[in-house]
């Protein structure tokens, strides 16, 4: 079958769920990315002014100690020795009271100084790093203690514009946001292909079962998605019951024309005797002077009459036990069953007794066998419904010289109802069961409407158990219940 497409109910709602998903994904992607992005821009932040700092410090502590050492380091100051670029830094020594001795610029010297940084390593004795922006470019202030005899004498200051380390960073952020976003971008289209992917099965499964809300049956066996997710899952249970909706709603079809079937005979039969009647009912007597009573009409008329009548009235009886079986196997469905434990061979004799001159008519000799103390859980009702039917047609289909006989018999875990009676053929056993089915319409006589067994197997198919036959042309039949 092909798969079904019945998207016209969904037009509005077609991908909603996939842009959905999308939207949520990236949304979600976006956070996470955005998180981690900063995190790499900070660390990598950190790592390059440390070693920035490691490299300044080192320098710092160098020159801390030729001036403690009182090596002169004016030549070094002078020309900023170590520092990578001239004109990038600038070195300077100040005495504890702010006083600049030596400046590599050439400019301060003499001047007093206040920074942060000089005053924290003054007072603290320890060495310390400032910040800052000038001129629009990042710069770093290192200061350094020169301690001597156990005091703060000087501070060496250094500092350095670092705008080249910003920069890096800058495009290292710049890199990784473009990476972000571009992967990103990726993710949510991917994400919207999948989640389609997702979503258009659901809308074929919502498209077939608004199909079958419309009446269409054949939609919902007709849907095809194959996945082993919980999706692929509802489609099989869709699947099956749209089987299942279909079986019955064949079932509906078939039961009501057979239905009509079997109202149509009696019905063309009672048809055709009124016709006779009316027909009959113009013809006058021969003579036209009427009968010896004064009567218009022959006795013969008045004979044949009578004999339609009767027809009529035994259509009517059939027609009516028709119905009262139909009722009573559509009720089955509607009564809610009372289990209760019931004693077998006891049912078995209110059966027999119910049964018996019916089959005393054909000489047939009814049996209980049944072991006493075999328990079943049933509903009294339609347990009695089961074996009158049963045994009824045991003696319906019974031989009638006398050496017929029916016997109901038990063990813990099953009943049979048994028979030496004409025998199912072959052919026909596996639809006695079936509704208004009857072997041989001329066997049953008028009686029979086919409806029995099939009561028979819902009842026991309600309660849960079996119901099987095994039967022999001729010889009899016996039919067991098997239940736990
Ligand atoms: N004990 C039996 N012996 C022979 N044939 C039977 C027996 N029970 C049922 N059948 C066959 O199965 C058919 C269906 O039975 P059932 O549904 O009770 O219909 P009905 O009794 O109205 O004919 C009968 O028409 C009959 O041919
Ligand atoms: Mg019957």
């Amino acid at each position: 079958m092909k798969p079904v497409k019945y998207l016209e109910h969904m037009k509005g709602t077609k991908h909603k769920l996939s842009y959905k998903l999308a939207v949520t994904y990236g949304l979600i992607f976006i956070l996470a990315v955005a998180i981690v992005d900063v995190a790499l821009a900070y660390v990598y932040q950190a790592s390059q002014l440390k070693k920035n700092e490691n490299y300044y410090m080192n320098l710092c502590s160098i020159l801390s100690s030729m001036a403690e050492n009182s090596i002169k380091i004016t030549n070094y100051i002078a020309t900023g020795e170590g520092l990578a670029d001239q004109k990038n830094g600038r070195v300077l020594l100040v005495d504890a009271s702010g006083r600049v001795l030596l400046d590599s610029g050439n400019e301060l010297a003499g001047t007093h100084l206040t920074n942060p940084e000089f005053r924290k390593t003054i007072q603290h004795g320890e060495p310390a790093v400032g910040y800052y922006t000038h001129d629009n470019k990042g710069m770093a202030m290192f200061s350094y203690p020169v301690t001597i005899s156990g005091r703060v004498s000087a501070v060496v200051l250094i500092s350095v514009y670092i705008q080249d380390i910003y920069n890096d960073i800058n495009r290292f952020t710049l890199v990784i946001a473009a990476i972000s976003i571009t992967v990103t971008v990726i993710v949510v289209a991917a994400s919207f292909i999948v989640d389609r992917r997702l979503s258009d099965p659901i809308t074929r499964l919502t498209g077939a079962v608004n199909e079958i809300y419309k009446g269409n049956m054949e939609a919902a066996a007709a849907v095809e998605v194959k996945r082993d997710d919980e999706i692929g899952v509802l489609a099989g249970a869709l699947n099956k019951m749209g089987s299942e909706l279909k079986r019955i709603e064949a079932g509906r079809k078939r039961f009501i024309s057979d239905v009509s079937h079997e109202l149509k005979t009696p019905l063309a039969a009672i048809k055709a005797l009124v016709e006779a009647l009316i027909a009959g009912e113009g013809e006058e007597d021969s003579d036209g002077n009427g009968d010896k009573h004064g009567n218009r009409y022959d006795d013969g008329y008045k004979e044949y009459s009578m004999e339609y009548l009767q027809d009529i009235n035994h259509e009517i009886d059939r027609m009516n036990n028709l119905v009262i079986s139909l009722l009573a196997a559509t009720r089955l469905e509607e009564m809610p069953l009372k289990k209760e434990p019931l004693v077998l061979s006891e049912e078995a004799e209110h059966t027999i007794k119910a049964l018996r001159s019916l089959a005393a008519q054909k000489r047939i000799t009814l049996q209980n066998n049944c072991e006493s103390g075999v328990i079943i859980h049933a509903d009294r009702h339609m347990l009695q419904e089961v074996l009158v039917n049963l045994v009824d047609n045991s003696i319906k289909y019974g031989v009638d010289d006398g050496s017929g006989y029916v016997k109901i018999g038990c063990s813990k875990s099953s009943f049979w109802v048994e028979d030496n009676g004409c025998g199912i053929p072959p052919e026909d056993i596996d639809s006695i069961f079936d509704c208004f089915y009857r072997v041989d319409k001329s066997r049953s006589g008028e009686s029979g409407n086919g409806i029995g067994l099939y009561i028979v197997k819902r009842i026991i198919e309600l309660h849960g158990f079996k119901v099987s036959v095994s039967s022999e042309l001729g010889k009899g039949s016996m039919f067991t219940v098997e239940f736990p």
